[in-house]
This record gives C-alpha cells, sequence and structure tokens, in this order.
C-alpha cells in the first residue's frame, strides 16, 4: 500500500469547503484593498532562495527540497557523467558545465520579487499589489500544525520609493488588512505582535552589538549559535533550542539600535496601529526566520494552535529586489498559514455544507435517458443535480437521496415522461406532488433553506 509522503496530507472533503472559505474571503477582502492575483512556478532556480531567504536560515540550509536538473534521472556516484542536462548549462568558472539546481519553493515572497524584476514591473513606477495562493514546501519534522507541504495565502506590496513603497502606510494598511480578514472569517484571539529590525544602515552597528554580548558565552551555545555568531549574528535570535534560550533573552534589542529613520518609520506604523484601532504588542526578540527582512517585522499568533502557534507572519524587505539584482523597489508582505489558518477556525466543515437540491431517479429501462436530458435542463437553471440510475429500485433511489441529504427527490418514469410531469418528493416532509416539467426548477427552488 502506497501512502501519502511523510509531512504531506490529502484534504477530503466536506474539510475541502473549509478551506474553499478562507481563500474565498481573502479573495474578497484582498478585492477591497486592490490587491490583484499572481501566479509563479512551484520550481525555481536554488540559488534564488540561498540569496533571498539566506544560506544561514533553517529553510535554507535544512529544510529544502532541491535537485540537479538533468534527465535520465539518476545520479551515479563516482561516475563522471551525471546524466543529460536539459540545457547545457553556463559552463563555471572552472570550465565545467553543471546543471542547474532547482527546488521546490519554500515560500512565495522570493519568486513574486523575481516575477517582478523578470517582468521589469518598475517600469510603471506605480505601487504592485499582488497575492498568490499555492503550496510550498520545507522539509521540517512534521507535528501538528507543520508539514512539509503546506499552503499559503501570501500577499505582498512592492514598487519604486516615489510609488510610496516605502511609507508606513504601506505596512500599517497590510496589518489592517489582516485584522480585517481574520475577523471576517470569523477568528479571534489573536495577537500582533511587532518588531523593527532595522536597515542596512543601523544593522552592522547592531551586529557588531551582539557579537560582543555573544563572546564570552558563545562556548556555551549550539553548533548554529557557534558559527552564525560570526556569519549572521541576527540569526542567533531565531534559535530554538532550550538550553541557549537564558544566554539570548539576555542579549542586546534591534529596537535599541535604529537609525532615526528606521525609529520614525516603526514609530509612524505604530500610530497609525492606534489609528485604525489594531491591538498589537512589542516583541523584540521577534526576527523571523528569513534574512530578507528589514525594518517593520510581524507575526500574528493564536493561542489555540499550541507550539506551531504562528498564523502567518511578515514583514518588510526594503533591499530584496536590488540583492537579486533588480532595481529598488522596497516591499512588505506577509504569508498565512493555510493549515493553522483553517485549525483556528472555530467554524466546522458542515456549517459549509451544500447538499443537492433534487436527486432525479429514473425509474426502469431507457428512463436513464429521459433522466439525463432533464438534469442537463435543471442544471442550466442552477439547480444542484444529483443523477441516480434506472437500474435502481425506488426503495434504494431514495435511500441514497436521503443519505446525500438531498431535498427533493424526482420520479422519472414512463407515466412521467409521457405526461410531461414528475413526481417531486420532498425528503424532509415526506410530501409528494406532481409538478410539470416547465415548472420544476421553480419548484424546487422556491424550497430552498
Ligand atoms: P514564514 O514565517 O516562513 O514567512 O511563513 C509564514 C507562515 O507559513 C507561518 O506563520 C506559518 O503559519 C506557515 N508555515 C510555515 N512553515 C510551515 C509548515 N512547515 N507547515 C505549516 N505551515 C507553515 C514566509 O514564508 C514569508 N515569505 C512571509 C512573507 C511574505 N514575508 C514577506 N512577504
Amino acid at each position: 500500500m502506497i501512502k501519502a509522503v511523510r509531512g504531506t496530507r490529502d484534504l477530503l472533503p466536506p474539510d475541502t469547503a473549509l478551506w474553499n472559505f478562507v481563500e474565498e474571503a481573502a479573495r474578497e477582502v484582498f478585492r477591497l484593498y486592490n490587491f490583484q492575483e499572481i501566479r509563479t512556478p512551484i520550481i525555481e532556480d536554488l540559488s534564488l532562495f540561498q540569496r533571498s531567504v539566506g544560506e544561514e536560515t533553517d529553510i535554507v540550509s535544512k529544510e529544502m527540497f532541491s535537485w540537479p536538473d538533468v534527465s535520465g534521472g539518476v545520479i551515479k556516484s563516482g561516475l563522471k557523467s551525471i546524466g543529460q542536462l536539459d540545457e547545457p548549462a553556463k559552463p563555471g568558472l572552472d570550465g565545467i558545465r553543471r546543471p542547474q539546481t532547482l527546488a521546490l519553493r519554500p515560500e512565495a515572497t522570493a519568486g513574486i520579487v523575481r516575477a517582478y524584476i523578470e517582468h521589469d514591473l518598475n517600469r510603471t513606477g506605480l505601487l504592485h499589489k499582488l497575492y498568490m495562493m499555492g503550496p510550498m514546501f520545507r522539509r521540517e519534522r512534521p507535528q501538528k500544525g507543520r508539514y512539509r507541504q503546506f499552503f499559503q495565502i501570501d500577499a505582498e506590496v512592492i514598487g519604486p520609493p516615489t510609488a510610496g513603497s516605502e511609507s508606513p502606510s504601506v505596512d500599517a494598511e497590510l496589518l489592517e488588512m489582516l485584522a480585517q480578514y481574520l475577523e471576517r472569517i470569523g477568528i479571534t484571539g489573536w495577537t500582533l505582535e511587532l518588531n523593527s529590525v532595522g536597515c542596512a544602515n543601523d544593522r552592522p552597528k547592531y551586529n557588531e552589538a551582539l557579537r560582543a554580548a555573544l563572546a564570552k558565552d558563545l562556548d556555551k551555545m549550539c553548533e548554529d549559535c557557534r558559527r552564525r555568531a560570526i556569519t549572521n549574528p541576527l540569526r542567533v535570535l531565531d534559535c530554538k533550542v532550550p538550553e541557549d534560550q537564558p544566554i539570548i533573552d539576555k542579549l542586546p534589542r534591534m529596537l535599541d539600535y535604529l537609525d532615526e529613520s528606521c525609529r520614525q518609520h516603526f514609530q509612524a506604523v505604530q500610530d497609525l496601529l492606534a489609528a485604525v484601532s489594531v491591538p498589537y504588542v512589542i516583541n523584540a526578540r521577534l526576527v523571523r526566520g528569513l534574512d530578507y527582512y528589514t525594518r517593520t517585522a510581524f507575526e500574528f499568533t493564536h493561542g489555540a494552535l499550541g507550539a506551531q502557534n504562528a498564523i502567518l507572519g511578515g514583514g518588510r524587505y526594503d533591499g530584496l529586489s536590488e540583492s537579486l539584482g533588480g532595481p529598488k523597489a522596497p516591499g512588505i508582505g506577509f504569508a498565512i498559514g493555510e493549515d493553522r489558518l483553517v485549525l483556528a477556525l472555530s467554524k466546522t466543515a458542515e456549517e459549509f455544507s451544500a447538499p443537492p437540491d433534487a436527486y432525479l431517479a429514473p425509474l426502469g429501462a431507457g428512463m436513464d435517458r429521459e433522466a439525463a436530458q432533464l438534469a442537463r435542463e435543471l442544471r442550466k437553471q442552477g439547480i444542484v443535480v444529483e443523477l441516480g440510475d434506472e437500474s435502481f429500485r425506488l426503495k434504494k433511489s431514495l435511500e441514497t437521496a436521503s443519505k446525500i441529504g438531498a431535498r427533493h427527490a424526482v420520479i422519472i418514469g414512463e407515466n412521467e415522461v409521457k405526461a410531461d410531469a414528475f413526481a417531486v418528493k420532498n425528503l424532509a416532509t415526506g410530501e409528494q406532488v406532481t409538478v410539470p416539467r416547465a415548472e420544476l426548477a421553480s419548484r424546487i427552488q422556491e424550497r430552498r433553506p
């Protein structure tokens, strides 16, 4: 028996109704804020994530699904040839052609910014407000709320500074939109945790302070922290090793190292949030697990989720486009973890169940044909129809109709066809009436709850 791969899962009905509900609500809310949909590929060049999310992050250093793009498949160790390249890659500095390494996307922002640069969206001089929904892949240890294939609802605002992309009002609008969205889908009890992680200007000073503070305790810390203290000290704040936490708690706070413009920006975001009554708490240790962030960083957490309590996370990435070879295009965005969002919903799948309006029960040989025609007519008029089979006895048809929750059974026998009028049984009341073909749709619709 072949089972779903570890960390992946099947989403079955009726649960899928919950997924559709949160996705449709997101589309509606995004529309109100003038966002438009973008769809980027699930596979990208691995180097895109190395250069954006960052090589020192857990996501890139430990959790990527990646492979060299060779056709013929197998890479035999010890052999010089590693298969045929689909397209000859450019030779490296050493003159050797190596296959491109592909990766399943672990997140959406890098691909969206790549697309922004590739299609020169900057040329419009406007803000681009883009959203995307889809599966992401990280080879994490699976547990409740954490999967290897999971789904994100992602939104990004990006554009040249002249379009206002650096403005704190963009940050506040995005956060207010999230609060509005969560309210619309009935999620209460969330906490917005907010921080500023500074910018290229003040980060070096902070990194110095971190390195200095870490120096005396480093030998007591985990291997990752010891390496990161040198390569990328901010990542130390992201360490999850319990023994390291007391040391990390005492480290200097980025908020105390913000330069004047970052400090003002952060203050303006907070003022605007207060103006639109979106509550938040400052979490000075919030650094997020991706390297591209600058200034505003945030997460919405929810108490009902246990250890994996972040429903969503995001922040600014003012230098990301340039670090990928693009124009200056500051941006900010977020990704909602849809799997966790659905877990935090207080609604049940049953609330969204939409049983058929009518079950058509063809009775006897030749009636499938009549039922098929009638089903087509009714569906054209917006009636949800489930079709029975002429080989079923009436009892079986009525039982099936009840089991699937149909509100009416329409009986189609030879006599009905001749009279062009059909027996319609209300399955809740048991009441049965004969209805001429032309009135069937309106009769069935009029009884809709
Ligand atoms: P992230 O914090 O890595 O940010 O992921 C966002 C959300 O995705 C998390 O808060 C969580 O709800 C969900 N998530 C992450 N990993 C898993 C997993 N293994 N299983 C289930 N859910 C998961 C980003 O991905 C950034 N790209 C967000 C962003 C957009 N920043 C700016 N723009």
